[in-house]
């Protein structure tokens, strides 16, 4: 059985198809009614780490200062078989199987937008990977909030940076990872900040603290993990990533997960709560929640859906025949797209469509 997300997944990619024959206006409402899930924090508050942690791969760039400066849509596809490879949507038929190449080709593909220079563009750059190794996810790494600009950035760069981020998360389709750095103060956290104004009630939020093991001596976090100090309605969630010493030394990623484990595991305080802390973890019940929420939304995605392609047919029947080239594109699509539907229903949903009629 196909998982429901990776349905989803070549369901985003038929519209896209749809999109690229220049239907304006179906593309922006298609997308924004799939469900997706966006990182969001501070600068250095550990984004980047955690999907790396969670796709299991070094692959992003990383570091101190405004790294990120492009949305990043990722889409994680588990395969069979021992092959990992990956694959961007403005390199067609490039597999990559060298991940030092993927971060090279999103550092090159960011300046080829901003010019080398700190600026930012909201205009996304799509990769997909596909390994045995990850579960089924799409996820957004975006640029961090930050409070000042820096030396090369125009003074509008935070607010900037800050709509950026709220077109992404205001979408009530979007669920949001929130990323506090723990050796920070929780009320100064930049992710806390901007959830809250778009989510107040933290019904689609999921709190992530990082840096666990940077906090001072004598303090610890059990307060916010377990809900006391910002409540959400889903569980914190604690992280302890590779520091930057580790990533000098070639940590890898494997290893990484073991200690986090064990550090979970083995300090006093967090032993009641190692097992819905981690990396490991967050992907898990992440992949988890995506599909529940895909579930209830497709009926209406499906009706959207209809709207588009009879649009679609309304236009090819004003062209009449012979179908031109673009057309023909376009009709594959809505084959393809109805196939997916047909998956979905059949394999996900006891095969009964919301009007009651068996597929
Ligand atoms: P981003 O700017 O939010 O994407 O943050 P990065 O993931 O690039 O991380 C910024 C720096 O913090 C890097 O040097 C990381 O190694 C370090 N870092 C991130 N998370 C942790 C953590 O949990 N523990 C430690 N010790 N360092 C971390
Ligand atoms: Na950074
Ligand atoms: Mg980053």
């Amino acid at each position: 059985m196909e998982s429901l997300i990776s349905l989803v997944n070549k369901l985003q990619r038929a519209c896209t198809a749809l999109g690229d024959h220049g239907e304006e206006n179906a593309l922006p409402t298609l997308w924004d009614s799939l469900p997706t899930i966006a990182v969001v924090g501070g600068q250095s508050s550990g984004k980047s780490s955690v999907l790396e942690s969670i796709v299991g791969k070094d692959f992003l760039p990383r570091g101190s200062g405004i790294v990120t400066r492009r949305p990043l849509v990722l889409q994680l596809h588990k395969i069979d078989g021992e092959r990992e490879y990956a694959e961007f949507m403005h390199l067609p038929r490039k597999r990559f199987t060298d991940f030092g190449l993927v971060r090279k080709e999103i550092q090159d593909e960011t300046d080829r937008e901003t010019g080398r220079t700190k600026q930012i563009s909201p205009v996304p750059i799509h990769l997909s990977i596909y390994s045995p190794n990850v579960v089924n996810l799409t996820l957004i790494d975006l640029p961090g909030l930050t409070k000042v600009a820096v030396e090369g950035q125009p003074d509008s760069v935070v607010a900037d940076i800050e709509n950026m981020v709220r077109s992404y998360i205001e979408k009530p389709n979007c669920i949001i990872l929130a990323i506090s750095p723990a050796n920070q103060d929780l009320a100064t956290s930049d992710a806390i900040k901007m959830s809250r104004e778009v989510d107040p009630k933290g019904e689609r939020t999921f709190g992530v603290l990082t840096k666990i093991d940077l906090m001072d001596k004598g303090t610890d976090a059990v307060d916010i993990l377990e809900g006391r100090s910002y409540r959400l309605q889903y569980p914190w969630i604690g992280i302890v990533n590779r520091s930057q010493a580790d990533i000098n030394k070639n940590v890898d990623m494997i290893a990484a997960r073991r200690r986090e484990k064990e550090y979970f595991a083995n300090t006093p305080e967090y032993k009641h709560l190692a097992h819905r802390m981690g990396s490991e973890h967050l992907g898990k019940i992440l992949s988890k929640h995506l599909e529940q929420v895909i579930k209830s939304r497709i009926p209406g995605i499906q009706s959207l859906i209809n709207k588009t392609i009879a649009e679609l047919e309304g236009e090819l029947n004003r062209l009449g025949k012979p179908i031109a080239a673009d057309a023909g594109g376009k009709l594959y699509a809505i084959v393809e797209i109805c196939r997916i539907f047909d998956q979905i229903y059949k394999e996900h949903l006891d095969g009964v469509r919301p009007g009651g009629e068996k597929v």
